[in-house]
């Protein structure tokens, strides 16, 4: 058995931080993870838009919500870190300035898109820039909406980065009915509402995470949902709030993931955010007859929150309806893995959204879980993967996780349980959202 997980050396960022992850012993413990990369960047943006001090605890230190925090700083947000978390000094709606260099965004397509959204009713313009990931991704659904706002927008070709944003102030509120199921376009829309006078309206037929809402509302906005409709009044006067970012679920899913698959294990994560919008895979887990366990069901903030545990569970194979999707986005590369140690063939569907995160997921993965071992079918649209029926997979392979933090971490947990090392050429890909990841796995193998 041995190490179960390679020492991360410390490295510049440039540098790749390759990780070998080997056959585990059992996983024990409690697992700490990063706060909601969503609710942290949505709680610095709204925060910077209120005028006065916010605190915020629990805040996601990971390199996505560093860039949002870099941007609002450049537009003269004062944000600072002490001893109980960070504070930020809102300007108030309407009054960001102008930065004086491009926003640099790094991977995070969250920050990108909500911050176009914030820019386009301002009387400022931003370029937008990213990493090599980001700047292959689809602008073009935020570009839309916020063009019709009134806001002129330069993209580069294919509606992607770099882009420049000029806002117009007054801007136009909208009424928009959404064609892609993003929650990062409707909170985009409904950032730019905020200064925008009058009422936005969006239409959402196909139900996305509703953090947004529920924190706009918290802090003080004029924001009404009745069934698909959501509707904004503008000239937002926003009181700044005490926020605590739970645990984050699509973190947590990890730890969770790998005491479900390495014998003898059980692995606790706490105060993990159980917004409807976002447990999706605990639900398709539990009917693969995961022994996950929630407990100490309880509101924070605004938003629901439990702890959760996992233990030991042979897993049985899943059709994974089409319209749990958008309630478990960001986790099918994990489940994707959980499927390969599984009994039965699992099935997935409608989810070609995932060709156009931080890398192609259905490509990436039904790639290196072949290369590990896996019989795996892809289609336009999803994977159908034959499980292990609970065997090691045979491992041993080398995964380019494409600067796409939730492959690397998938391929991590993977290697747990299969017989040769599983090698991430590049590890530094988690720090966007889960800075110290391999060093919690090391600390649960212990
Ligand atoms: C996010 C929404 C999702 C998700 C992303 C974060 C958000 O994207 O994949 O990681 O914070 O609103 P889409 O809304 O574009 O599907």
């Amino acid at each position: 058995m041995g190490r179960p997980l390679s020492k991360a050396k410390p490295m510049s960022h440039s540098e790749a931080r390759p990780g070998a992850f080997g056959a585990s012993p059992p996983l024990r413990g409690t697992a700490r993870v990063p706060g909601d990369k969503s609710i942290s960047h949505r709680a610095l943006m709204l925060a910077a838009m209120a005028r006065g001090r916010s605190r915020i605890a629990g805040l996601s230190e990971g390199e996505d919500v560093r860039a949002t925090a870099a941007a609002l700083r450049a537009m003269g947000v004062a944000i600072a870190r002490d001893g109980a978390g960070w504070t930020v000094d809102g300007v108030g709606t309407g009054c960001l300035l102008q930065p004086e260099a491009a926003l640099e965004m790094g991977n995070s397509g969250t920050s990108t898109r909500l911050l176009m959204g914030l820019v386009a009713s301002h009387p400022i313009a931003a370029t937008f820039v990213g990493d090599a990931s980001l700047s292959r991704r689809p602008m073009a659904r935020v570009i839309g909406p916020l063009r019709r706002i009134g806001a002129d927008i330069t993209a580069s070709p294919g509606g992607r980065l770099p882009l420049a944003v000029r806002g117009l102030c007054p801007a136009v509120p909208l009424l928009h009915r959404m064609e892609v199921a993003s929650a990062q376009v409707k909170s985009a829309i409904l950032l730019a509402a905020l200064n925008t006078a009058g009422v936005t309206r969006i239409i959402e037929p196909v139900a996305t995470r509703d953090h947004s809402e529920r924190m706009l509302k918290a802090f003080g906005a004029d924001i009404r949902v009745d069934g698909e409709e959501i509707a904004l009044t503008g000239e937002a006067e926003l009181k700044p709030q005490q926020v605590d970012v739970p645990a984050d679920p699509s973190a947590a899913a990890f730890p969770l993931v790998a005491a479900l698959l390495v014998p003898g294990s059980e692995v606790r994560v706490e105060g993990v955010g159980m917004n409807p919008g976002r447990t999706g895979l605990f639900r398709v887990l539990r009917e693969m007859d995961a022994d996950l366990r929630i407990e100490n069901e309880r509101e924070q903030g605004g938003e629901p929150v439990a702890d959760i545990v996992a233990r030991h569970s042979t897993l049985r194979r899943v059709d994974v309806p089409p319209e749990i999707a958008p309630a478990m986005i960001d986790e099918f590369p994990i489940l994707f893995v959980a499927a390969a140690f599984a009994e039965g063939t699992t099935r997935t569907a409608g989810l070609a959204e995932l060709r156009v995160k931080e890398s192609d997921r259905l490509a990436v993965m039904a790639e290196g879980l072949r290369a590990i071992g896996a019989r795996v079918e892809e289609s336009a649209d999803g994977l159908a993967i034959h499980g292990s029926g609970g065997a090691a997979l045979a491992g041993g392979g080398r995964i380019d996780p494409r600067l796409d933090h939730r492959i690397a971490m998938s391929f991590a947990v993977a290697g747990l349980a299969s017989a040769a090392p599983v090698t991430v050429a590049d590890m530094t890909p988690a720090d966007t959202s889960f800075p110290g990841f391999e060093a919690m796995m090391r600390s649960l193998a212990a």
